[in-house]
């Protein structure tokens, strides 16, 4: 495929799309959860599993509960709803860091015998385990959905009470909480925690230590130098007992614009849930109004088009325009001007949405100069990234647009298969295969754009 290739003519084959999608999350289920794809990443992942469960929706809405329900499992004590459930059946060695560097695990841990990080994800469960009940309706999903609720709101408890930091914002405290590891975003906060972090022993092996290496393209990943980072700020969490007193003595605190777009638009969907169960939906409404207007208040930049993120500890806000910074068009209520504002910068020369140049929208801005189109989260295209923009898109009537990117998202499936991500401008295929969200939100799309000829350009 050429730069530039036209999306002419383009006709999938619908039916194997969706056969391929389905047999990749069998592929990839593991009994009670669903691996992310089998040799990168072989346990449960938590914003993973809750994309999963909204592609499981259109197979079997049994298997989708169960995949939640697995997750909640492993919920900590304290509330918290850890990044990865570790699989007691897979060698401790098959990824680092594994459950010996997660150690000692505090009391208000999982349940003894659990082993997980005490990291969290973007809190997208909530919006998943709607999703999967409003296309199910029934006693079986009214039990499971009275079995998920408390447990979703406990999440978001510990997140509104142990997380709040610069002015009612939630954040968060390593990279990998933001779901998008090597985000620009993160370049300065974690150069300032590189020259504090006493993490030079750990670093000078971090490549024999990555597993990561042995699946992937070393081009395609995060480098050694962010990795030896990482490790230290999550040494640094871990070595407290994962204590959340004190946030901003941490080597790294930071208010990421889709984490707390996620979780607004999880509390709405906790609302719906809450209404289901007989539960008070008010404090989940109030609670996504406040965290909205903070966000809307405080972290748009006007002269970037977009949302940015802030370095808590500093106060300072870190200027540059990735996927991150759109996904708050999910919300429902924005700010005069604001849609057209967030639409004018995804159509864009920076995310190129509708260009023929451009193959879906990209996780980072493609005018910058450190724009690297290949790797991880600092150029690619993601699906799930995709799936929120076109979900919000569709939200807030912007129709063409929606349809543009679902032909996108399809036609780089189509085109380079179950991919983990993709060269935005090519649409070659990066990273792992058989990857578990790209085949899930692939199946949602094809759900709920049926039309064959909007394929067809
Ligand atoms: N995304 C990270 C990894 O690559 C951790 O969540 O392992």
């Amino acid at each position: 495929m050429t730069i530039g290739t036209p999306p002419a003519a383009f006709v999938p084959d619908l039916a194997g799309l969706r056969r391929n999608a389905a047999a990749t999350l069998l592929r990839n289920w593991r009994g009670s959860a669903t691996v992310p794809t089998g040799a990168l990443y072989p346990h449960q992942w938590s914003w993973d599993s809750a994309f999963i469960a909204i592609g499981l929706a259109h197979l079997s809405p049994r298997r989708a509960f169960a995949e939640l329900t697995a997750l909640h499992g492993a919920q900590w004590g304290d509330g918290r709803v850890p990044q990865i459930v570790f699989n007691p059946a897979v060698p401790e060695d098959a990824y680092f860091p594994g459950p010996p560097f997660w150690r000692p695990l505090p009391r208000q841990g999982p349940a003894a015998g659990v082993s997980t990080t005490g990291l969290v994800q973007p809190p997208v469960h909530a919006t998943a385990v709607l999703a999967v009940a409003e296309r199910h309706p029934g006693d079986a999903t009214d039990a499971a959905v009275r079995q998920l609720y408390p447990r979703l709101a406990r999440f978001h408890d510990y997140l509104f009470s142990r997380r709040r930091v610069a002015s009612g914002l939630v954040g968060i405290v390593h990279p990998w909480e933001s779901g998008l590891d090597n985000s620009p975003f993160w370049d300065e906060p974690l150069g300032a925690a590189g020259a504090d972090l006493a993490s030079a022993d750990l670093a000078d092996d971090i490549t024999g230590l990555r597993r990561d290496l042995r699946h992937a393209d070393a081009g395609h990943r995060p480098t050694d130098e962010d990795y030896g980072r990482y490790m230290g700020i999550v040494a640094a969490y871990r070595d407290r007992g994962y204590a959340d007193d004190d946030l901003l003595s941490l080597p790294f605190c930071t208010v990421d614009p889709l984490f707390c777009a996620l979780l607004a638009w999880s509390e709405h969907s906790l609302a719906e849930l809450a209404r289901r169960t007989g539960a008070d939906p008010g404090r989940h409404t109030e609670r996504a109004q406040e965290l909205a207007y903070q966000l809307h208040t405080r972290l748009f930049d006007p002269a970037l088009g977009c949302y940015v993120a802030l370095d808590a500890r500093t106060g300072r806000p870190l200027r540059k325009r990735t996927v991150s910074g759109l996904v708050p068009l999910l919300l429902p209520g924005l700010p005069s001007g604001r849609r057209s504002a967030l639409v004018a910068t995804l159509t864009g020369p920076a995310f190129g949405l509708g260009s023929r140049d451009v193959r879906g929208v990209p996780s980072y801005d493609l005018t910058a100069p450190d724009a690297d189109l290949h790797r991880y989260w600092r150029g690619p295209t993601w699906m799930n990234t995709n799936w929120l923009l076109w979900t919000a898109l569709r939200r807030q009537g912007e129709t063409r647009h929606a349809e543009r990117l679902a032909s996108d998202m399809v036609r780089l499936v189509a085109d380079a298969g179950f991919r983990e991500y993709f060269h935005p401008v090519t649409g070659e295929g990066l990273g792992a295969d058989h990857f578990s969200w790209t085949a899930a939100l692939l199946l949602d799309v094809l759900a709920r754009e049926p039309g064959g000829q909007r394929w067809q350009r």
